[in-house]
């Protein structure tokens, strides 16, 4: 857990727990421990505190938070180190993140190497830095860069590290670390971050407010961040830091918190496939096709440019293909411009694309991708045609949405090797991918399907095949409900409100009006049998023609729409209904515990493989609340016995096939029942 070397008068103190050098309670009490002997160890003149193998350390054991505290508390040693009488150097490697860089930061002396990283990401957990970062790091790096730290979580790099003064010096790579050992052993006194004066700016806070109220507006832990922040200038510091103590143990129990641990551990669940082994071989991807250079197909081609992976993307006219690739150069483009990427990787990227009408230039690609439109018959003829000119060996998979795998692979010779890749969309930003594994699918090629998500930077989550697989089956019934809602009396206004304050980035309609409102439509202008009908028939079709649920600006901005008014209320008269108000808690029954009850079903049938990897489709693919944890973590917090009453007093109302979903009805009634 703890090394020790000595080198004449500097020992080093190397922290070994592999594979993160994770601060558990063991590393703490040798730490300690090694620290103690060296204060009375008359050979040693200077500690050099490092990691072991690749880095620092990764900062504190996320698995004791819902644990009682046991051993040495990391601030007690911080405390320690920060008052030894002899010199402590942080010699930084790889990484120092929370709990590591706190270490840092009691030490006297910071040495980083070039490639090293730095970072307090404890509030994407819900917490603060609990072992004086809050109190130390202002007084190095002045607050402007504290407060972008510690609230945004974010790391920076050596250089950055250097220039703020979190740094003393950067050590040679090569040559580390007996670089830091040389520089450590011309130290002579200790330099204590506490004896530092944070630098007086009183507009700092004031500043970062304007910049940032509204994304941290309904987040507890940036609040309380800001506000330990603040006690650095304000307060002594061991009042400072007993401020910041009382607020992490405040934070670390609240429910926040909880969700983040959940979406994290989550997150780390979902690649865990509970029948393929770890040691899966996986196909060699070294070039991707894709077919179809629409919405989704330019999208899904530039992951893999970025990543540096050739594409081959096929199109059926030389117009659709032009204006395809041409939307892709613009999204480089304006990446570029917002200083995301160098113009020189932009054309790196595009230089990796080879745009074709040839159907046969897929021949020779790893993996094709097919994102044509959404149409069985279509995608059936495409993967017949692929049989035969795909190499053996190569994956193909469908970006279907909806459509059976099975029935697809079933047009090929090969089931084994088809699978489907579901991206969301935008398909270069979103980071959700439901990987699809039909009931031919080999092992290999689902475990190369995950692997290779996560390679262009993809959440991965595997679903067994139905209609809308996990995220978009729960959307059915959310929908559905949203659409009767209106005709009932609700406002496109009032329902999606319910799902922006509840912390959604957009409500059902709002998304309906991003994605098309015509999606699914007859296209026969004529037919107007639904509301869906109505709108498409009047030409809104959402943000893409202006109008749909809302009328749209040139910049996209929705107001309500008194024409949608009129539509609805033609409809529902034709209907012979009398709008009657509708409660937010009704609309929260049927568009949020309907897609619990959904996803209720999605278990049973073994279609999701466990409730976290739901909760991961709809954090990445839908922008769940992080800190509400996903929908049936959500449904667990809020009691399945409120969801399966909340569902009970609208069943009648909720869809005619509508049924709670067993499983739910079960947990609910555990529950209940005094003897759980
Ligand atoms: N748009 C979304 O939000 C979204 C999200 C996830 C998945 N999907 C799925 O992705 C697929 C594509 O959707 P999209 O929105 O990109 O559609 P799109 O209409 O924007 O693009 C489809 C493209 O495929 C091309 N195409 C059609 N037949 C072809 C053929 N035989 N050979 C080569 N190219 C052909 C068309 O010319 C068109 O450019 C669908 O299955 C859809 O369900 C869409």
């Amino acid at each position: 857990m703890i090394e020790t070397k000595l080198h004449e008068d500097v020992l080093e103190i190397i922290i070994a727990n592999a594979p993160v050098n994770a601060l558990g309670a063991a590393v703490r009490g040798a730490l300690s421990q090694a620290i103690d002997a060296a204060q009375g160890d008359d050979q040693v003149k200077v500690i050099l505190l490092r990691g072991a193998g690749k880095l620092f350390s990764a900062g504190a054991d996320i698995s004791e938070f819902d644990q009682p505290p046991t051993g040495c508390a990391l601030p007690a040693i911080i405390d320690t180190i920060e008052a030894s009488s002899k010199p402590i150097v942080a010699a930084i490697h790889g990484t120092a993140l929370g709990g590591g860089l706190e270490l840092a930061l009691g030490c006297h002396y910071r040495l980083a190497t070039p490639s090293a990283k730095m970072g307090l990401p404890e509030v994407s957990l819900g917490i603060l830095p609990g072992a004086g970062g809050t109190q130390r790091l202002p007084r190095l790096v002045g607050l402007d860069a504290a407060l972008a730290m510690i609230v945004s979580g974010s790391p920076v790099d050596a250089s950055s590290a250097l220039a703020m003064g979190l740094v003393d010096r950067l050590v040679d790579e090569e040559d580390f670390p007996a670089a830091a050992i040389s520089y450590a052993r011309i130290l002579d006194a200790p330099r204590r971050t506490r004896d530092r004066q944070v630098a007086d700016d009183a507009g700092a806070f004031d500043r970062f407010a304007a910049a940032n109220a509204r994304r941290i507006e309904t987040l507890d832990a940036p609040k309380a961040c800001i506000a330990a922040v603040k006690a650095s200038v304000e307060l002594p510091i061991d009042e400072g830091l007993a401020l910041e103590r009382k607020l992490f143990a405040e934070l670390v129990t609240g429910a926040q918190a909880k969700a983040l641990r959940h979406a994290f551990f989550a997150e780390r669940a979902a690649g865990k496939i509970a029948d393929l082994p770890a040691d899966t071989p996986r196909r060699p991807i070294a070039k991707v096709g894709v077919i179809g250079a629409g919405t989704m197909g330019g999208g899904i081609s530039m992951n893999f440019l970025s990543a540096g992976i050739g594409v081959t993307i096929v199109e059926m006219t030389r117009e659709a293909l032009d204006r395809g690739v041409g939307l892709m150069r613009a999204n480089y483009e304006a990446s570029a411009r917002k200083g995301r990427l160098t113009i020189e990787e932009v054309e790196q990227a595009m230089g990796l694309l080879a745009p074709t009408l040839e159907f046969e230039a897929l021949g020779d690609c790893d993996l094709i991708i097919e994102a044509v439109y959404e149409n069985m018959e279509v995608k059936k003829e495409i993967f017949a045609r692929l049989d035969a000119i795909a190499k053996p060996g190569a994956i193909l998979a469908s970006n279907t949405s909806y459509l059976s795998i099975d029935e697809i692979a079933s047009a090929t010779s090969r089931p084994a090797d088809v699978l489907g890749l579901h991206f969301f969309s935008p398909a270069n930003i979103m980071k959700l991918v439901e990987v699809v594994r039909g009931e031919a699918t080999a092992d290999d090629v689902l475990a190369t399907g995950m692997q290779l998500a996560r390679s262009i930077g993809k959440v991965p989550v595997v679903a067994r095949v139905c209609y809308g697989f996990i995220g978009n089956r729960m959307l059915i019934p959310r929908q559905d409900n949203a659409y009767a809602m209106l005709l009932e009396g609700a406002t496109p206004e009032q329902i999606d409100r319910v799902h922006t304050d509840f912390g959604m980035p957009m409500g059902p309609l709002q998304m309906i009006d991003l994605a098309g409102v015509d999606i699914g439509w007859h296209r026969d202008v004529d037919r107007i049998e639904s509301l869906q009908d109505a709108l498409c028939a009047a030409g809104r079709w959402g943000q893409k023609t202006k109008a749909g649920f809302y009328d749209y600006d040139e910049k996209r901005k929705p107001t309500p729409s008194p024409a949608v008014a009129e539509i609805i209320d033609e409809f529902r008269a034709r209907a012979g209904m009398v709008a009657r108000a509708i409660s937010d808690e009704e609309i929260v029954a049927r568009t949020l515990y309907t897609m619990v009850n959904e996803g209720a079903k999605l278990l049973e049938e073994g279609i999701a493989q466990r409730a976290s990897d739901i909760d991961i489709v709809w954090l990445y693919g839908y922008g769940w609340p992080r800190h509400k944890g996903g929908p049936m973590f959500w449904a667990d917090e809020i009691g399945l016995t409120t969801v399966v009453q909340g569902l009970e007093r609208y069943a009648d109302r909720i869809g005619e096939d509508f049924s709670i979903a067993p499983l739910l009805a079960r947990q609910s009634d555990d529950e209940g029942s005094p003897t759980t």
